[in-house]
């Protein structure tokens, strides 16, 4: 498994795959009209902001998450830890993780408020890449984002984005365990990482990302070349165990990422449409970064 002649992963034997040819975007671009007015009234949060700590980022890379939560939280003083404590939605909670050792955070055991993080970027310069972040299905663990179980659409989500919980729920999957719209500010970048060991997977997570304004650049980055392939497309697909990053640009840019299941049938067009591409790209040389 992996992408010839890189160091990458991949999906199905290529960095990425656009898979605008197998699904129907028809309603995409009424989407993009209802994601832009719901998000102006959204309660919208922010994510990212710790992956250096998390230990996710390429050696070489690490300077570019610029200021990280956790290790600005590990440095508080008392009298800082107390305002930290005072902006929780729960302050009895960062009482008890201060005792336990627990660490706060995403992927941790105390999730920050949006109060704490709005604190954190103000007084310490916290770089918080995704600024307009909104979780349509909540999900707690990254290793649960293909399990539905316990979880669904906000009310909030179904009464502003009915278009676009539709569009998701048509997507070919048999469950879907998260469902969210990760926005970037102008100029801000997604700071390059990955979600998981490349040793520890057996097969690639089956997620599809939607990108109605075609206008937010995803790369992956092969740690063993430094190289970056960069996406394009309204629908597409790669292995997030590979590196990837978001390229910075001077708008807001947001897509659109569903995870769960690919119903068999999909997975099967999938496999034969990589393999397709495949074909192209080996009898016509120096196309890898367009499949
Ligand atoms: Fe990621």
């Amino acid at each position: 498994m992996g992408v010839a002649g890189t160091g990458l992963r991949g999906v199905y034997g290529l960095p990425w795959l656009s898979l605008e040819p197998l699904l129907d975007l028809s309603a995409l671009d009424a989407v993009h009209e209802e994601v832009c007015v719901a998000l102006a009234s959204l309660p919208t949060d922010y994510t990212g902001g710790s992956h250096r700590s998390m230990g996710i980022m390429p050696e070489e890379l690490r300077e570019t998450a610029l200021t990280d939560y956790a290790e600005v939280i590990r440095g508080l003083d008392d009298a800082q830890f107390a305002v930290f404590r005072g902006l929780a939605d729960d302050p009895s909670l960062v009482d008890r993780a201060r005792r336990e050792g627990l660490a706060f955070g995403e992927e941790r055991d105390v999730l920050l408020s949006r109060r704490q993080m709005l604190w954190l970027e103000y007084r310490f310069g916290v770089y918080f890449p995704w600024k307009v972040y909104y979780e349509m299905i909540p999900n707690r663990w990254w290793t649960e984002k293909h399990d539905p179980q316990g979880k669904r659409f906000t009310r909030a989500a179904e009464s502003l984005l009915p278009k676009t919980v539709a569009l998701a729920k048509s997507l070919p999957f048999t469950k879907i365990g998260r469902c969210n719209i990760m926005g970037l500010r102008a100029h801000d970048y997604g700071t390059v990482h990955r979600d998981g060991h490349p040793e520890e997977q057996s097969r690639p997570d089956e997620f599809i990302t939607l990108c109605p304004a075609q206008n937010k650049t995803l790369f992956l980055y092969d740690r063993a070349s430094g190289a970056r392939t960069r996406t394009e497309g309204r629908a597409l697909w790669f292995n997030d165990f590979d590196d990837h990053g978001v390229e910075a640009a001077p708008y807001f840019r947001y897509s659109i990422r569903v995870d769960g299941v690919f119903r068999e049938d999909f997975r099967e067009r999938v496999r034969s449409h990589a393999r397709l591409v495949r074909e192209q790209i080996s009898s016509h040389p120096g196309t890898l970064a367009g499949p």
